[in-house]
Order: C-alpha cells, then structure tokens, then sequence
C-alpha cells in the first residue's frame, strides 16, 4: 500500500504551485491546489531509477535506449489496448511544445485552429502565440457532461480550419470521450481533411468505470491523420523532469515534427527522464491504481462535502483527470470576485475559470491530487467563505 495521506512539505523546493503565493496571490498562507501537479512521491521505482543515474556523475550527451521506447509501446498496449511501434515514437521536451509545434508545422499564420471550450489554456496560447486564429467549438453542457457540438464543428471545418486540438480525457470537466463521440469527430476530419492534435496526457488517470480510447487507435484512417501528444509525468507526477513524446504512424507528420526538433536543437535524450519514464511504466502499475482509488476518494468527498455546504456551487463529476471543475455562478461573482474570494477571504488558490474560455467564467478547478487532510481544509476554508455570497 501507498501513502497518498502523507504530509509532504514542498515548501523551499522551488516549487511552482508552493513557492509562488506572495508573488502571485500576494498572501504566503494560500493553501495552493491550482497547477496541476501531484502533493505525492512518485512510485519508489522513479526514484531508484534516477539515483543510479545521479550515481554514475558523468552527465553527458544521452540517447533513447529501445528498452525506452519498448516500455511505452508496452504500457499502451496494456493499459489502453493500443497497438503502437517503437518507430511511431517521438521524444519532445513537453506536451504544449508539441501542440505549439503542431500548429506551426501543419498550418500557415491566419489559418484557423479547432479547440473545444473550455479548454486547457495553452491550447488558446499556441495558436494565438503562433498568429493563428482561435476557431472555437463550445461544448454542450447536457445532464452535467460536457459534449461535442458536431453541427457546429462541421460549420468551421467548412469555414477552412484544417487542424484540430483534440483534449482527450477533457480538461476541466474530466470529460473521457466516448468511442462513438471520438468516431463522430474523426468521420467529420476525415471528411474536410482536418489534422488532428489528441492530447492524451491524462489518459491513465480514468475513475472507476471509464475507460479512455486512444482517438489514432479508432481506425487506420483516422491514425493517419493523427499526431498524439503524451507523456507519463502526468500519471506520475513527474512534469519537473520536462519529457514528453508524441505518436504517429504518419511519416510525413513525423518527419516534419522531427525536422523541427533538430531545427532546434531539441532532439537530443535527457540525461535522466528516460530511466524514469521506463521504471514508470515497467514497475509503477500498482501505484497508479492505488492513485486513482485515492483521487476517486477525494473526488466522492469533495463532491459530497460541497453537496452539504455549499449546494449552490454545482460540481462536475469528473469521469478521468485529478481536476475538479465547479460551477460557481450562483455566487454572483466575476473573475476578480472569485479572485478575491479565494486569494483574500478564503486563504485558498484554485484555478480561476475564465482563463480556460468564456464558457468558464464564474467556474474554479480543484486539485485534487493531494492529502485528503489538505482536500479538507481547503474545502472548509473555501465553503465558509463562500457561504455569505451563496444565500
Ligand atoms: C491537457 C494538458 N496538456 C498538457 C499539459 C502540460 O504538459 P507539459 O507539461 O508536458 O507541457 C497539461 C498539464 O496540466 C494538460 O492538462
């Protein structure tokens, strides 16, 4: 058995989301679970792999090992029944690299990128950063799931957008797309030859009774046309060691990628993430599904706790992802009020909704990858806070 109710204190790490609060909430005693990291060690196996690594204390110029890349192709066979070769395989320093990448490779300035808000925010970043124009597809917001609106994506694919950022399990909301909701998207991308980006990075992190597909596993067409950004940081908790890879069987979006990377200087291993991606996969199996039983447990607390203190806030039941999404909108409170409410009143730092879109203001996003202790005290800070705006 795992400890995910250990108390560890990231304080004095460098720590983005523990060792920003004066700076970017001007109150050092925030309880912070915005950033979407975990409050957890990863499993043993990661840290063994990196300490024979220290031990050797020569740091030189590294290469992929194919034992690397056979753990990668092992772990998705097994866990998502996807078929993958190790030549398919790409290392990027990050998944928003890849997305910004993608963009820049597959479509020219002024054209327009698909996302589906609300949306992970860099996915705005990386093509407005990249002078291309948002095309935006809202989802539907029925039976308190997020959907696709297929109407409306038609209508932009129409319009001219030749490229679409695909979030998959969805962040906010915690959205696993279901196979046929995945098969409705691929036929319209196939139809107006559209190039799909499938972010797939909170693939393992799936709640008891959801079971994520890979979209480039749906057919062979639909692999052809399909880069997938991944990487096991997010189920591991190790996003500091900066890898990620992405997947594609299509040579010539490889090949681009590929050209790109070595443009950049950016092709070459790292010294320590590939042990640790590798031990991850290998030997972290049991951990992850003790993980996702602890962060099912959080979620089933946070939802029940809200339901009894603070009903007026409507909480996403997420179906994959640490992320909790709350609809807040009953609070009457803009941006800043929300802003304010945490930062000042409640002593809390959740993700502020309106930086995934429109379509999330008046929203917040939990974390939820931490001690149930610290769940606690955040939930109790923020409800009596609240309380006085929900009557
Ligand atoms: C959907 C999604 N993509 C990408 C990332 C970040 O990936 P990376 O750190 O490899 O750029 C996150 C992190 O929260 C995410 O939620």
């Amino acid at each position: 058995m795992y400890d995910f109710e250990r108390i560890i204190d990231r304080r004095n790490t460098r720590s983005y989301k523990w060792d920003q609060n004066e700076k970017l909430f001007g109150n050092k005693d925030i309880l912070p679970l915005w950033v979407a990291d975990m409050d957890f060690e990863s499993p043993p196996a990661v840290k063994e792999a990196i300490l024979r690594r220290v031990e050797a204390g020569v740091y030189g110029y590294s290469i992929a090992s194919e034992s690397y890349k056979q753990a990668i192709v092992n772990w998705f066979g097994r866990r998502h029944d996807w078929a993958i070769q190790p030549e398919w395989i790409t290392d990027s320093p990050g998944i928003v690299t890849s997305l910004s990448f993608s963009v820049e490779l597959f479509t020219q300035p002024g054209d327009e990128v698909i996302l589906q808000s609300p949306v992970y925010y860099p996915f705005y970043d990386v093509i407005k950063m990249n002078d291309r124009k948002v095309a935006k597809n809202p989802l539907i917001l029925r039976n308190g799931r997020y959907e696709m609106d297929y109407a409306h994506l038609e209508s932009l694919m129409q319009g001219g957008a030749k490229l679409l950022l695909l979030c998959n399990p969805h962040n906010p909301g915690g959205t696993v797309w279901k196979r046929e909701e995945l098969q409705q998207l691929g036929e319209l991308c196939l139809r107006y030859g559209v190039t799909v980006i499938s972010d797939e990075i909170h693939c393992d992190l799936t709640l008891p009774g959801h079971k994520h597909i890979p979209f480039a596993s749906l057919s062979e067409e639909l692999a052809n046309i399909t880069v997938t950004t991944l990487a096991a940081t997010k189920t591991f908790n190790l996003p500091g060691l900066q890898t990620s890879f992405i997947v594609s069987r299509n040579p010539e979006l490889q090949g681009k990628f590929e050209r790109k990377l070595k443009a950049l200087s950016l092709h070459m291993s790292s010294y320590f993430a590939p042990e640790a991606v590798e031990a991850a996969y290998n030997e972290g199996e049991t951990w992850l599904d003790e993980l996702r039983q602890h962060i099912a447990g959080n979620a089933e607390y946070a939802i029940s706790y809200l339901a009894e203190h603070l009903p007026a806030v409507k909480v996403m039941r997420p179906e994959a992802t640490y992320l909790l999404w709350l609809d807040c909108r009953a609070l009457g409170l803009d941006a800043a009020g929300l802003k304010n409410l945490m930062y000042r009143e409640a002593e809390v730092a959740f993700n502020e909704g309106s930086v995934f879109g429109a379509e999330g203001e008046g929203h917040l996003r939990i974390n939820l990858a931490c001690p149930r202790s610290v769940l606690t005290e955040a939930l109790l800070r923020f409800s009596r806070a609240a309380a006085s705006y929900a009557e």
